[in-house]
């Protein structure tokens, strides 16, 4: 049986790409293909490297050029693409091509905390400033409007009062580590054989 060939896009620590790799390591179904990041020094590069998946790094003209992402996904037969903490606009073109194929996570329970500048600590700050009792992560399609497209999946952790923006990041992680890839593989078992994209 063909396998689900996934691209994982990411440009920062590398928690996420990391924990995705270790999950779908010699799955029968689902393969990582490769990791795209456009930050050369970004940490997620040498978890790429330590566990032997192909990393491909580009910079950010690279990213923002029209076919130029499209063409890697397309020669590696990429079928879904999971960003995972990656800061760059998707091109348009991209989005169109995989439509309901790219799945991304933020580590708010949107609509709230999300939108332009709205990534990583910047989200746990604005919780905290905001008073709020409960934050989480949402895991949603991408579409052409940052942190709008369909949702998948929200899952909660309660905020206490004394709860610093580094510990609610924690505690984000933690329900990332934890439930992510499993959606992920989730949502790659609605699609059959017949439904995977045959670049
Ligand atoms: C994650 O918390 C992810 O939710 C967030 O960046 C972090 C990356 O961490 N993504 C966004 O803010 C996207 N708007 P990681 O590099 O350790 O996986």
């Amino acid at each position: 049986m063909k396998k689900v060939r996934i691209a994982i896009f990411a440009s920062g620590t590398g928690s996420n790409a990391a924990n995705m790799m270790d999950y779908f390591k010699n799955n029968d179904t689902v393969k990582i293909e490769f990791v795209l990041t456009n930050k050369q020094d970004a940490p997620v590069s040498e978890k790429t490297i330590e566990r032997g998946v192909q990393l491909i790094t580009c910079s950010n003209q690279e990213v923002d050029k029209l076919g130029f992402i499209l063409g890697l996904c397309e020669s590696k037969n990429i079928d879904f693409i999971i960003l995972a903490g990656f800061l760059r606009k998707i091109p348009t073109d991209l989005i169109q091509r995989f439509k309901n194929k790219i799945i991304n996570v933020h580590p708010s329970l949107l609509p709230k905390f999300g939108g332009v500048g709205m990534y990583g600590m910047h989200v746990h700050e604005a919780v905290k400033k905001a008073y709020e009792t409960e934050s989480g992560i949402t895991i949603h399609y991408v579409s052409e409007n940052f942190d709008e497209g369909q949702r998948i999946a929200q899952f909660f952790t309660s905020i206490q009062k004394s709860d610093t923006p580094q510990i609610i990041q924690h505690k984000i992680h933690l329900l990332e580590q934890m439930y992510f890839p499993f959606v992920i593989e989730n949502e790659i078992k609605k699609f059959n054989e017949s439904d995977i994209i045959n670049l």
